[in-house]
Order: structure tokens, then C-alpha cells, then sequence
């Protein structure tokens, strides 16, 4: 009987894909195979988030969870990998549940720790370790779409973020593994490549860098659509937007948070742009492709945030419209550089009362971005059946935005035409053409 392994993933798609490089190592080297039931596992690994409080709070409510679980399976083994095994190595290695802790950078000798007897630890960092030679083994978080991480940790210091902490520095991985995992990737089927990392603008592997790198993965097969995250707007070039622009299979959504639109914020924040320039690096996109989706990550109540502030934040998503924004209420993380230096002084009344009213106008910005939309045709990549109906399908447009059509004679990662009939702030509606 093989070992059974169970992975549970929290956070970012960084993550996702981290989890499919550690099914690839247990699969390979240990002879693990995945599971999808917790109560038999042998091994359950989750691969933590550290992002904010709320994702540590979880975490801890499962490790409560999986005490329950040992008592009846007295095999199980418990691992926690990730941002927070980074952050609070020795303190999850007191909770009874933990056997094993692991960093991002210590995947790799995860065989090592399973053979230790007593709980084992490794959080080292490791400046160079892209994990470019193991092929991740995909965990089927979708049939269509698979992830390659091409960079790793992270250079900036906004002053709120804890990731240079749990990820390290950045590292850029080679070219050449890229390529071969992408035409691996194509091979099995895989219709759209999503590429991954905290700054893929200033991705550079011996002077190639991002601009020509998606060139070249986009130039393997013109029927594989290829993605990507996260854009930095301080880093964000010309010569990428018209990179984009000018590949045909290269998707037009670009993700560039912004954070807030006052500019004491952004400099408190460090996030090195002010509000002009992010402003104008919208509008360059936009000149150069109309039609492309443009989205953002938006914190609400940072450290010293007046009302001015929090309304300069409304008037840019006014500005912009992004088709669509994730948006959070700031969230103090020991150790970054807000921590030491600035209070945490807005009231949680407060940041909820902000957040709440940033969301309220994203879903007029989604809603007036899609109505925008109505009439258009697009070409989809059909990604499976739609939550909305019988008989219903659904898939993006290159913009990235959810359409939902009728059925007909074609299958998942086949792609179709669709014309806009109605809209949501979520969907566009569509008939086939
Ligand atoms: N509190 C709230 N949101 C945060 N983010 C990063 N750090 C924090 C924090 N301490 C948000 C940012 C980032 C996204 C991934 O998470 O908006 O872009
Ligand atoms: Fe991803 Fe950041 Fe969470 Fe780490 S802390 S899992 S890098 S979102």
C-alpha cells in the first residue's frame, strides 16, 4: 500500500504551486500519493499563509483539528510548510499536532525530516534555491490552466508586508527551465500557463528579463494562452506592456495593486511610486491596449490613515475603474518595518467601515467596467461547467473577466466565441457566435 499524503494549501498561487513542488518531492523520493481525505492520511502537510492575522488564526483552529484526527489514526504525521512555519518556527513545534516544520526554502529536504523520530525543523533560507530542476506534480486545481513559478522571494520592503521575511530575497530562475517546464506543461494538454511571482517585472536571468521571457514562453505554442502575477507599478516597463500588446496568445490582464491613492501612504508604505505615476502608468496601458483588464490589491486603514487619505483612495479606484480588486483591512505583521515604526492606530471600527465602503465601490467599478462590455464578442477558453445553471459553461476572456455561455459541441480547453448579452459585477453573460 502506497503512503498517502494530503496537502491543504493556504494563501497565494505562489503556494499552490509550492505544493505541487513538495507532492512532486514526496511523490518521487518517498513514494507518497495524494489523498483527499485528512482522516487516512499518513502524512498531512498544509502549506501556510502569513499574509495577515486572520491567516495564522485559521491555521492554528486546524492544528486543533488534526489533535482530533491523531487520536484515531496514531501513523498520522503533521507538517506545516510555508510562510507561517517561516515566520513561527518554534512556536508551531509546540503545538502537540506538529512533527514536522519547513520554510520555503527547505523543500527539498523533506525526505531528511521525515526520518527523524523526533519533531524536526528546517526554515533555513536559502538565497539560491529556485527548485528549477524538480517538475511540479499538479495537484488538479484546474484541468485547463497550470502554474510555473519563474522567480522567487522578494526585494522590496513595503513596510506593512512580511513576505522578504518569509520568501527571502528574490532569485530569478533560468530561462531554460522555464521553457522545458512550460513545453511539459503543453504537453500535457494544459491550454493556458500562468506565470508566478511577488515581482515578475524585474524578473532577470543572465539579461533576460520579463519582457523577453514571455516572449519566448508565448512563442512555444500560439494555442496555449499565457498568464501572469504580480506586477510591480514601480517596475512595471514599457517594453513589457508592449510585449503584451504585441503577443497574440499572451493574455490582456495585468494585476497591479496599488495599495492606497494617497501619496503619504505610498511613501510610508515604501512602495517607491507615488499616486501620478501610477496613474500614468495606467493610462500607458490603456493607450496601448484599450481592452486590457486591469486589476489591483487595495489596504484599507494603514498605519496613521486620516479620512483624506482613505477618500484619496476612492478617488483613484473613481480614476482608474479596475475590473476587479482584492481588498483588505491592514493587519499588523511583528517584525516588518510598519510594525517597528508606525502605531497600528486606526480602530478596527474604522478600517472595517473603510474596507466596507472600497468594496462597495468596486462592485460599481466591476459592474461598470462589464456593462462596458455588453454587445462585445470575445474568445474564451472554456474552463468548465458554470455554478449558474444547467447546461451552462463558463471561461475567460483574455481580459480575465468570468464568462458564462449555453453549452454546445465542445469541451473543456477548447476554445469559443461568445458575444455579451448581460452582465453582473462578477460575469459576463454571453450566447455563442
Ligand atoms: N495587511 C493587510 N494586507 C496586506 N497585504 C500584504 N500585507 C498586508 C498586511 N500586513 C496585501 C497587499 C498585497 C496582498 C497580497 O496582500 O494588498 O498586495
Ligand atoms: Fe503567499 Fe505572502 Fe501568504 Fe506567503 S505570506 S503564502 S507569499 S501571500
Amino acid at each position: 500500500m502506497p503512503k498517502k499524503l494530503f496537502i491543504e494549501t493556504y494563501g497565494c498561487q505562489m503556494n499552490v504551486n509550492d505544493s505541487e513542488v513538495i507532492l512532486s518531492i514526496l511523490s518521487d523520493q518517498c513514494g507518497y500519493v495524494l489523498s483527499d481525505d485528512p482522516l487516512t492520511a499518513d502524512l498531512i502537510v498544509i502549506n501556510t499563509c502569513a499574509i495577515r492575522e486572520g491567516a495564522e488564526t485559521r491555521i492554528w483552529g486546524r492544528l486543533d483539528q488534526f489533535t482530533v484526527y491523531k487520536r484515531s489514526n496514531p501513523n498520522l504525521r503533521v507538517a506545516i510548510v510555508g510562510c507561517m512555519a517561516e515566520r513561527i518556527k518554534d512556536k508551531l513545534l509546540e503545538h502537540k499536532a506538529v512533527d514536522i516544520v519547513a520554510g520555503p526554502d527547505a523543500y527539498r529536504t523533506f525526505p531528511a525530516l521525515l526520518e527523524s523520530l523526533e519533531p524536526a525543523v528546517n526554515v533555513k533560507l536559502d538565497k539560491s534555491e529556485t527548485y528549477h530542476d524538480i517538475l511540479p506534480k499538479r495537484i488538479g486545481w484546474s484541468k485547463t490552466s497550470s502554474y510555473i513559478s519563474i522567480m522567487r522571494g522578494c526585494n522590496n520592503v513595503c513596510s506593512y508586508c512580511v513576505v522578504p521575511y518569509t520568501r527571502g530575497p528574490e532569485r530569478s530562475r533560468s530561462v531554460e527551465t522555464i521553457l522545458a517546464e512550460a513545453r511539459n506543461i503543453i504537453s500535457q494538454g494544459y491550454k493556458e500557463i500562468i506565470l508566478l511571482g511577488q515581482n515578475v517585472d524585474s524578473y532577470n536571468y543572465e539579461g533576460t528579463n520579463f519582457a523577453s521571457l514571455i516572449r519566448l514562453v508565448a512563442a512555444l505554442d500560439r494555442s496555449v494562452r499565457i498568464r501572469f502575477s504580480t506586477s510591480h507599478p514601480k517596475d512595471i516597463s514599457d517594453e513589457l506592456i508592449y510585449a503584451i500588446a504585441e503577443e497574440p496568445n499572451v493574455c490582456r490582464q495585468i494585476h497591479l495593486p496599488v495599495q492606497s491613492g494617497s501619496d503619504i501612504m505610498l511613501e510610508k508604505m515604501r512602495r517607491r511610486y507615488n499616486r501620478e505615476w501610477y496613474l500614468e502608468r495606467v493610462r500607458k496601458i490603456r493607450e496601448v491596449m484599450p481592452d486590457c483588464g486591469i486589476s489591483t490589491d487595495i489596504i484599507a486603514g494603514f498605519c496613521g490613515e486620516t479620512e483624506d487619505d482613505h477618500k484619496a483612495t476612492l478617488s483613484l479606484m473613481k480614476e482608474v475603474c479596475f475590473d476587479f480588486a482584492f481588498m483588505f483591512a491592514y493587519s499588523e505583521r511583528p517584525g516588518t518595518l510598519a510594525a517597528r515604526n508606525y502605531p497600528d492606530d486606526i480602530s478596527i471600527e474604522t478600517k472595517t467601515a473603510r474596507l466596507n465602503e472600497i468594496i462597495a465601490l468596486q462592485g460599481h467599478c466591476s459592474l461598470q467596467s462589464n456593462g462596458k462590455d455588453l454587445g462585445k464578442r470575445f474568445e474564451v477558453l472554456v474552463e468548465g461547467p458554470s455554478k449558474k445553471g444547467e447546461n451552462q459553461m463558463c471561461g475567460r476572456n483574455s481580459a480575465g473577466k468570468m464568462c458564462v455561455f449555453p453549452a454546445g459541441d465542445f469541451g473543456v480547453g477548447d476554445y469559443v466565441n461568445v458575444r455579451v448579452e448581460s452582465v453582473t459585477s462578477a460575469t459576463l453573460i454571453c450566447t455563442l457566435v
